[in-house]
């Protein structure tokens, strides 16, 4: 039987180890051999990867989209797309996220992995249309969680749908890593005689489980697993590529991978792993096994993002007490998956009410967006008091918020003016005004520098 392996490096690993802080110059170089291992896709792009190309990294993430793709024509180039908040942390509405995914998959992508944060499928409806709609791969997601409200049945009713919905695969999506190998096999069982969709499963090695659990799911009928090359793999990112692979041939699958072109991969990045300890982006302690996230549900790249904001505030002695505050947030939020925007959203709130003493005193706006339900429907109840602590006379919505938005593309381009150069400009502004704004603004002047010597005028000078 055959088991396809997705490749992470280029996304979920950084993303998860380092706050998606590696640029493109570092690993240009190998991609020609990334294209040739054999793998099913690799994940190279969506996430944070596109925040952090235009916030920290002075890239362009649609250039960097367009030459990993030249580099690896061979291979499948996967996304993950957050729904309708497409890469960013609210919802869009829908001519814009129409035109994104549009742009994505000329740019590129073959695969897009689509998800709600609150498993709200009138928020992945839009993306699944436009990707099919443009032959590309559409990837539904679940955001695998436990809580008293979420079982068995409501992930098997979420995969239903979404195979009616036109999805071409599911993935469960195990952000936290907190999937045990038992409720691997039991989800993975439960959906394999639900759909004959291809099943992927997805999840981090933080709790120690990730091994276990991707064995399982194999077991059980997968078709496809997540992994990192080992020198990007384990703790708060994927299990490792080699690893699962040497164990899944041994049994019997065929994984098509070519391992002696796998060491080659993994001497590329070992020493690069190693830079990014020494410079202190890869913090070692997000490196090693933490069981107790098997209680907060924490993901990888939230817990990276907690620790990084916690020192900038110099409060990382608190770094316990916010650990131990996520979960009752999250409870009186009705248990929201904690996955983007919902990992930050509550991420916040619980350092907000540690730092601040009092509990709910200062409340990100955020909040109340969620509370009206702009973001989607609740998995559970939200806590009644708190709710009308924050919203008052404010009733929530019960509509899908994006059918009220107006269109987007018009204003965002006449917004941006003479600094956009092409449809893709408009879209990083639209998703990052302010970041994308001093980048168009940086690559205007770079662009200036560069022409205004010509042969001429430097004779002349
Ligand atoms: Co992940």
């Amino acid at each position: 039987m055959r088991i396809g392996i997705t490749e992470t490096v280029l996304r979920d690993a950084q993303q998860s180890q380092m706050a998606t802080r590696m640029p493109l110059s570092d690993f240009q170089d190998i991609l020609p051999a990334l294209d040739q291992v054999g793998y099913e896709s690799i994940e190279c792009w969506g996430g944070a990867t596109f925040d952090s190309c235009l916030r920290f990294l002075n890239e362009d993430p649609w250039e960097r989209l367009r030459k990993i793709k030249k580099a690896c024509p061979n291979t499948k180039l996967q996304m993950l797309l957050r729904g309708q908040n497409l890469l960013g942390y609210k919802p869009y509405p829908d001519d814009v996220v129409r035109e994104f995914v549009r742009l994505s998959i000329k740019n590129g992508i073959d695969v897009i992995r689509i998800f709600d944060a609150l498993n709200d499928l009138r928020n992945v409806k839009i993306p699944i249309e436009e990707t099919r709609k443009h032959g590309a791969e559409a990837q539904v997601a679940i955001c695998y969680t436990t809580s008293p409200v979420h079982n068995i049945e409501n992930y098997v009713r979420l995969v239903k749908d979404m195979e009616n919905m036109g999805a071409s695969s599911i993935a469960i999506k195990d952000m936290a890593g907190v999937i045990t190998p038992q409720e691997t096999f039991e989800l993975v069982s439960a959906l394999k005689e639900t759909t004959n969709l291809p099943l992927h499963l997805h999840t981090h090695s933080t709790t120690g489980m990730g091994f276990m659990s991707l064995l399982k799911a194999v077991e059980a009928g997968a078709d496809v697993i997540d992994t990192a090359i080992s020198s990007f793999s384990g703790g708060t990112s994927q299990p490792a590529t080699e690893t699962m692979v040497f164990a899944l041939e041994q049994m019997g699958y065929q994984t098509g991978i070519n391992i002696d072109k796998m060491i080659k991969i993994d001497s590329f990045f070992l020493p690069l792993h190693q830079q990014y300890i020494d410079c202190g982006l890869i913090d070692p302690y997000i490196l090693g096994t933490r069981t107790d996230a098997l209680n907060y549900k924490i993901p990888g790249g939230m817990l990276s993002n907690l620790i990084s904001q916690l020192k900038d505030l110099n409060a990382i002695d608190r770094f316990e007490e916010v650990l131990a505050e996520v979960p009752l947030v999250r409870k009186d939020l009705g248990y929201p998956p904690l996955v983007t925007p919902m990992s930050q959203i509550v991420g916040v709130q619980a350092t907000q009410n540690v730092l601040c003493g009092k509990r709910y005193q200062n409340v990100c706006k955020e909040i109340v967006s969620y509370m009206l339900g702009e973001y989607g429907m609740a998995p559970g109840e939200i806590n009644p008091d708190l709710q009308k602590q924050i919203l008052g006379t404010q009733k929530p919505i019960d509509y899908r918020f994006a059918d009220k938005l107006e269109n987007g593309l018009p204003a965002g381009e006449e917004a941006l003016g003479e600094l956009a150069k092409s449809e893709e400009d408009i879209l990083s502004y639209i998703m990052f005004p302010q970041v994308a704004e001093r980048f168009l603004k940086k690559r205007a002047e770079q662009e200036k520098n560069t022409v205004q010597y010509t042969i001429e005028e430097w004779e002349e000078i």
